[in-house]
Order: C-alpha cells, then sequence, then structure tokens
C-alpha cells in the first residue's frame, strides 16, 4: 500500500516535475477515463506569499520522492479560514507550497535554497480538476513548468477530496483569546496570542532531546520587526520575534510539526531592557501560555551576545 503509493507520486512527478508534455498528453489521449483534452489553465506566481498566512512545514528528507525538500505551506487572505478549517475554500483562495533544500547535519535539519513551488488556486473555470488550478513554478523564472496538471497533480490530490484537495493542516494554532492570556510579570510582556498571524521568518530541526533548542522551530517576526528581520537588523522598538517549539513527529524520512512544547520570545523596547540590548525576553508554556523564564540575562541574553552585530538575532530570514 505504502509502496504503490510512493511509487504512484514517482510516477506522476517524473511526468509534472520534467515536464514531459509529449509523454503525458499520449497517456492522457490512450486512457479512456481522463477526458481526450486535459486543461492547461495557468495563474501567475504571487510573489508576494511570504506575506501570507503560514499554514504548516514539512520535511521529506528521500532526495528522490518528488516531495523531496523543506516544504513552507503559505495560504492567501482568500483562503485562510478554510484552510483552518480544512475545506470549503472560496474562489480566488491560493495554497502556495515552497520546496526548499533541506539541510540535516547530525541533529540539525535546516532549511536551504528554494528549488520549486507548486500552487493551487481556486478558479471556477477549472472544470476538470474540482475547481482548483494547479501549478508549479520555477524557483528562478517563477515560470510555469506544468505541462499537464490534471495527470500531474489533481489525480494525486483526489485522494484528498473530503478536505477540498488539500493535504496539509493548520498547525500551532492558538486559540485563546488575549483576554484570557495569563497577565505579563513585571519587566517582560504577556504571551502575544495573536502570534500565528505574523510573518514567518525560518523553520529549523533539532532533534536532540537534550538540547535547551529541541524542537520543529517555527519563527515568526510581527509587521513591525519583519523588513529588520529581511536585513539582519537593527530593530526598531516594538519589533517582537517568537520561536515556537514544536514536537517534531518522523516517519521513516519524513519530520513533521506536532504539538506545541513552549515558545521563546523577544521585543525590542529599548528604554526598558537596556541590559539585555533593548530586547525583552521571555519563555512561554505552550499549554498555560505563562512566562517560564526566571533569569532573562543568564537564560537567555548571554547566549544572543554572539549575534550583537545582527541586533542579538540568530536566524535568518529565508526568501
Ligand atoms: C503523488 C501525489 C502528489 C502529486 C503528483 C502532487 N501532489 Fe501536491 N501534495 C501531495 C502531498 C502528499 C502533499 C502534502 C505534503 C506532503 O505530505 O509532503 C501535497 C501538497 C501540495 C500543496 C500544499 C497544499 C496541500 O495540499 O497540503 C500544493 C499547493 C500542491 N501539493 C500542489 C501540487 C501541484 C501543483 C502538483 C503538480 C505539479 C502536485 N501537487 C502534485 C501529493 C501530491
Ligand atoms: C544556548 C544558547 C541559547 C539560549 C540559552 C537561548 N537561545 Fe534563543 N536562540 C539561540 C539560537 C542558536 C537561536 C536560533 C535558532 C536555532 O539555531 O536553534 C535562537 C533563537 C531565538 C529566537 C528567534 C530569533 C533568533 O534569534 O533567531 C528567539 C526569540 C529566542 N531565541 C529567544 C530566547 C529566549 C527568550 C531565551 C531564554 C528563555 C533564549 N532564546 C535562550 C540560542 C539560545
Amino acid at each position: 500500500m505504502k509502496k504503490s503509493f510512493l511509487s504512484a507520486i514517482a510516477v506522476s512527478a517524473v511526468l509534472c516535475i520534467a515536464g514531459c508534455a509529449v509523454q503525458s498528453t499520449q497517456q492522457v489521449a490512450q486512457e479512456s477515463s481522463v477526458p481526450k483534452k486535459a486543461q492547461t489553465l495557468h495563474f501567475d506566481f504571487p510573489k508576494d506569499y511570504k506575506n501570507w498566512m503560514h499554514g504548516t512545514s514539512k520535511i521529506i528528507l528521500d532526495k528522490s520522492s518528488p516531495l523531496y525538500g523543506f516544504q513552507q505551506v503559505f495560504i492567501n487572505d482568500i483562503g485562510s479560514e478554510a484552510y483552518k478549517r480544512g475545506g470549503s475554500y472560496p474562489e480566488g483562495s491560493i495554497v502556495i507550497v515552497g520546496f526548499y533544500e533541506a539541510i540535516a547535519e547530525g541533529n540539525e535539519i535546516r532549511q536551504g535554497d528554494i528549488i520549486w513551488y507548486a500552487g493551487m488556486k481556486k478558479d471556477s473555470r477549472a472544470t476538470q480538476s474540482a475547481g482548483w488550478i494547479f501549478n508549479g513554478f520555477d524557483a528562478k523564472t517563477f515560470q510555469s513548468k506544468i505541462d499537464d496538471p490534471i495527470n500531474g497533480c489533481y489525480i494525486c490530490h483526489t485522494s484528498m477530496k473530503h478536505r477540498d484537495y488539500i493535504f496539509t493542516s493548520y498547525a500551532g494554532d492558538v486559540s485563546v483569546a488575549q483576554s484570557d492570556v495569563p497577565k505579563a510579570v513585571e519587566g517582560s510582556f504577556a504571551f502575544p496570542a495573536d502570534v500565528r498571524t505574523w510573518r514567518h521568518s525560518n523553520s529549523k530541526v533539532i532533534l536532540d532531546k537534550n538540547s535547551p533548542l529541541y524542537g520543529f522551530q517555527q519563527i515568526y517576526v510581527n509587521e513591525t520587526g519583519f523588513e529588520a528581520n529581511k536585513k539582519g537588523g537593527p530593530y526598531p522598538d516594538g519589533s517582537q520575534i517568537i520561536v515556537g517549539f514544536y514536537e517534531p513527529v518522523k516517519d521513516g524520512e519524513a519530520v513533521s510539526q506536532g504539538n506545541i512544547l513552549w515558545y521563546a520570545a523577544m521585543k525590542k523596547d529599548s528604554a526598558a531592557a537596556p541590559e539585555t540590548g533593548g530586547w525583552i525576553m521571555d519563555g512561554f508554556d505552550g499549554k498555560m501560555l505563562n512566562s517560564v523564564v526566571k533569569d532573562p540575562v543568564s537564560g537567555c541574553f548571554n547566549c544572543h551576545t554572539v549575534k550583537k552585530d545582527k541586533d542579538y538575532v540568530f536566524s535568518e530570514y529565508v526568501p
């Protein structure tokens, strides 16, 4: 079962990713169950997709898989509620998945350069693929590189018909109102319940359970800090960065994002935190959302000082 699924992935992807237009058109003509002339609708690559809601990440380490890579899923505003619900996407919804190099070294997996993008856009003209236009894009030119989206993409996604053809689901939801979050402790700030609406910067996985940084890390930056994060600092007052440490769920050569463990957070406030580089640093329990850090200088800041030239921020924005 598993094996045949994987070989199905391989076959379809060779067709679609290598762009074997001739081969796949012949196949369409031979199979009577599929329409004689497959639709080839396209849509333009949405270059601002990194400003969209981040859905989830998944890593496929097997380089021979067509789904190989450090995957990042983003959803536009129109589709974001449906993605959270898990179905019934309105017209105009777009879901983009970026496939980045997955750099596995020892107990770490980092996100490398972009390889290619796959996208789906809800468009009622796409009558042969359940109202979704499927498209793949070259990472450099952003040009479409899919010749047969019906056989190369849609057929495989039909197994997810019950969720409107989308496989992945929204990860890391914080379904708590800000008013229900524990009050800020002295010298710190309350956990920001809207963190999942912030911009996604980067992801990383540390599989060593003994490391203080263990987890599937998701780094989110608020609007105030996002431009600085792209440039590598300095950050204006009001900037906030959060790392969510989620349980890494390993399944063979796949790693996905599990439940939240805890959050590490920093907020720029140069007047309030001169001893820690102008950043208030705190950690929060993943469930209770209360502060868990007693001494931010020895517990947090002293480790971040090596990144003084980047305004004390380690991670780099991945375009
Ligand atoms: C053989 C199966 C298969 C084929 C072929 C395939 N996909 Fe997918 N696709 C998946 C799976 C499975 C996921 C979820 C990520 C994962 O598990 O690696 C996914 C995820 C996606 C996503 C993110 C939204 C979601 O469903 O979670 C988009 C967008 C997408 N695929 C588009 C495409 C496009 C465009 C093509 C054709 C170029 C394509 N897919 C071909 C199986 C497939
Ligand atoms: C052992 C060194 C170390 C300690 C201690 C530490 N951090 Fe970090 N922190 C890092 C590293 C390294 C990264 C980058 C992600 C990675 O490589 O795992 C990071 C990332 C972060 C980020 C995302 C922004 C960035 O710098 O990349 C925040 C926010 C953060 N840490 C806050 C904290 C807080 C709050 C504490 C105290 C509870 C803390 N850190 C303790 C090393 C440390």
